[in-house]
């Protein structure tokens, strides 16, 4: 079973995507990782974002398996990975990798922006997690103040709506519902909440093929 899980920044994907990989024995990517890892080498190196050559050759010498997700998940980087994954060579680089890490038995939940339009179209599930800009800056605040580098809130949703913009406007497997995914809205739901419903599309989706 492939699950994809896209939505923007903030809107639970990544939480979805732990419980849901767990509930099902299935493995895990958060696909954004990989973007802020290149976006990271890009800043340790001194580098611009939109350095195309760079980018490729940090996607080449990634290891996912020494990813430090405390450090990726800096402001800083995911302003820089929003820049740098609109490069369609490094979207380009990145396919195989996280293709190969779907169809890897017993299957995964993979979540991100494109995994339901363009990594794993053919996906069993897909979800669509939103929620309101204003509650998605206030959880990557209480996030941010409890890695010791709080931000003011305003400045978060400001971020929040500047790189939704960016990830929905850019041309190269830009964020957007699959038609056929499923939309979760988790404005009003806390997590528990929300994976039960996670947990309700899935089988929902199971049932409805089984009747096919
Ligand atoms: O955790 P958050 O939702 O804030 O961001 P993320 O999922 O870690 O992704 C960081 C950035 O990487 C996003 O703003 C996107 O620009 C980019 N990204 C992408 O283009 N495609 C993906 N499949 C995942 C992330
Ligand atoms: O992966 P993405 O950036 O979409 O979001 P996340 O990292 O799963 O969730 C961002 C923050 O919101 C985390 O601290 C979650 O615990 C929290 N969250 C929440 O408060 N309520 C939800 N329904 C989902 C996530």
């Amino acid at each position: 079973m492939i699950i994809a899980i896209d939505g923007p920044a903030a809107s639970g994907k990544g939480t979805l995507g732990k419980k849901l990989a767990a509930h099902y024995g299935l493995r895990h990517l958060d696909t954004g990782l990989i973007y802020r890892a290149v976006a990271k080498a890009l800043l340790d190196d001194g580098r611009p974002a939109d350095d195309k050559t760079a980018a490729v050759a940090a996607a080449a010498a990634l290891d996912p398996a020494r990813f430090e997700p405390a450090a990726l998940k800096a402001q800083a980087v995911g302003e820089v990975a929003s820049v740098v994954s609109a490069i369609p060579e490094l979207r380009a680089a990145l396919v195989a990798f996280q293709r190969d890490f779907a169809a890897t038995p017993p299957g995964a939940v993979l979540d991100g922006r494109d995994i339901g339009t363009v990594i794993c179209p053919d996906a069993d599930v897909k979800i669509f997690v939103t929620a309101s800009p204003e509650v998605r800056a206030h959880r990557r605040a209480l996030e941010f103040a409890a890695s010791g580098a709080p931000m003011d809130e305003a400045a978060v949703l400001a971020d929040i709506r500047k790189r939704d913009e960016r990830d929905m406007g850019r041309a190269a497997a830009p964020l957007k519902q699959a038609a056929d995914a499923h939309l979760l809205d988790t404005t009003n739901m806390d997590i528990s909440t929300a994976i039960r419903a996670a947990i309700d599309i899935v089988e929902a989706s199971r049932a409805g093929r089984g009747r096919d």
